[in-house]
């Protein structure tokens, strides 16, 4: 089979090397991949969201299955543009429609989802410039901290805790003003959840599910989660917190809800559902949000634990056969460590030289933000860089691994945290 993987990032390289080992593929290609992805399949310098490229690349390379790996193709319609196009039909894709994809696009849409099929969530109201006074008074209200949030997908920096009253009504009337653009035209306005976080990833055709390994993700960029949010600075798979009992109250309550919301909604899904959730204080388990895809850096942590054939996981979700799909996962625990650029993710530079990659011992190094030249000499080219991932019996034990190799791989203002999973006891 011939594959198309969209997509630039860790997550991206992670998900290749579970789709080159496949017995199913025959030839992959990514676009636009990253120097990782290189030695996996065939790099075409495409941007995801560039759709007539992508179109054309379909169908040169008689494209038989579709993976897209990031929000942005999936909010601006992939799904659709697929299904609405006669020579890319037959072309199964995995990402859920445009529809779908609202329930990370679109905070308001989820939310009401969410309450319209009786999934626990925080207590929320949105406003617009044109009911601004309301919102006022409506934050007047409430108590604090109190979770602003950005309607729209504004880079992962649409979501504001405010400690106070005050600092609440400057952030809300700045949002309403357009601080995150039109992401920001209509807000949402959160309770607060105080608890532990941890998210459940879900691949489903709409009607069945399959849940995959849960995992942690550490997005503060300072250590003891402290600093500015990040994408996210490493990851553990799985939490060793959650509990099977909690994750029986998870599927009864948030999964199988979910699912029968997309089926009784119509909307038509094939892909994952990352579950953002909190364990509060109380014992409750609601859901913090939606996103439409696998999570950056939580796949490389869940799909190096996947020992089944992906693309028989993939296809099954096509068939109609995920429920009956035995899904074999490797019972060790699997963390990484993100390399960030110094300053991130604030500013920082890029096309750093990058050695060391090869004195790793028993962790894979998945690619996130680098370059390479014509020599084949790899330079830093994002944020987050490289992500250091490693398996053993117990989390502590990989995390060791990980540290130990993050600590052999050099780059000019190479900056990683060095407590991922200090919450964890
Ligand atoms: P979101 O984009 O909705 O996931 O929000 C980003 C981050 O903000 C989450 O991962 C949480 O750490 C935090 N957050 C969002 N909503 C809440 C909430 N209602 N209570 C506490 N923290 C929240
Ligand atoms: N690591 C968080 C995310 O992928 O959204």
């Amino acid at each position: 089979m011939n594959i198309l993987l969209l997509g630039s990032g860790g997550r991206e390289h992670a998900l290749a090397q579970k789709i080159a080992e496949s017995k199913h593929c025959t030839n992959l290609f990514i676009a636009p991949g990253n120097p990782g992805t290189k030695s996996l399949g065939t790099n075409i310098n495409v941007s995801a969201t560039d759709f007539h490229s992508i179109k054309k690349i379909a169908l040169e390379n008689n494209i038989e299955m579709l993976v897209v790996g990031p929000e942005a193709p999936l909010v601006e319609g992939i799904f659709d543009f697929f299904k609405q196009d006669e020579a890319l039909q037959h072309i199964p894709v995995l990402g859920p429609s445009k529809v779908g994809a609202q329930l990370e696009g679109s905070k308001s849409f989820s939310k009401a989802f969410m309450q319209r099929n009786a999934i626990p969530t925080a207590a929320y109201a949105e406003f617009t410039q044109q009911n601004i006074e309301d919102g006022i008074d409506y934050l007047q209200q409430q108590k604090t901290p109190i979770v602003l949030k950005a309607d729209g997908l504004a880079a992962g920096k649409g979501v504001l805790i405010c400690s106070t009253l005050e600092e609440a009504l400057q952030e809300f009337k700045a949002m309403l003003d357009g601080k995150f653009g039109d992401a920001s035209a209509k807000v949402v306005v959160e309770e607060f959840m105080d608890g532990i976080e941890f998210s459940v990833f879900v691949l489903t055709n709409g009607k069945e599910y399959k849940i995959l390994p849960t995992a942690k993700d550490y997005k503060r960029i300072g250590e003891g989660d402290t600093g500015l949010n990040t994408g996210g600075m490493g990851a553990v798979s799985p939490p060793p917190f959650v509990t099977d009992e909690m994750m029986h109250v998870v599927e009864t309550t948030i999964v199988q809800p979910t699912i029968q919301g997309l089926a009784k909604e119509n909307i038509t899904y094939f892909g994952f559902v990352y579950v953002g959730l909190m364990y509060l204080k109380t014992g409750e388990l609601k859901v913090v949000e939606y996103n439409c895809r696998m999570g950056d850096p939580e796949t490389e942590v869940v799909f190096p634990r996947i020992k089944s054939d992906i693309i028989e996981l993939f296809q099954a979700t096509f068939d109609g056969s995920l429920s009956s799909f035995e899904l074999e996962i490797d019972e060790r625990a699997a963390t990484t460590i993100i390399l960030a650029s110094g300053g991130y993710p604030e500013e920082f530079e890029k096309g750093k030289i990058i050695s060391g990659i090869d004195t790793v011992k028993d962790s894979i190094v998945f690619h996130c933000g680098t370059k390479d030249d014509e020599q084949g000499k790899l330079y830093t080219n994002g944020g987050r860089v490289l992500a250091v991932t490693s398996l053993a019996n117990d989390w502590k034990n990989a995390i060791k691994i990980s540290n130990e190799n993050a600590h052999k791989i050099s780059f000019e203002n190479k900056y990683f945290r060095k407590d991922i999973g200090f919450d964890l006891g």
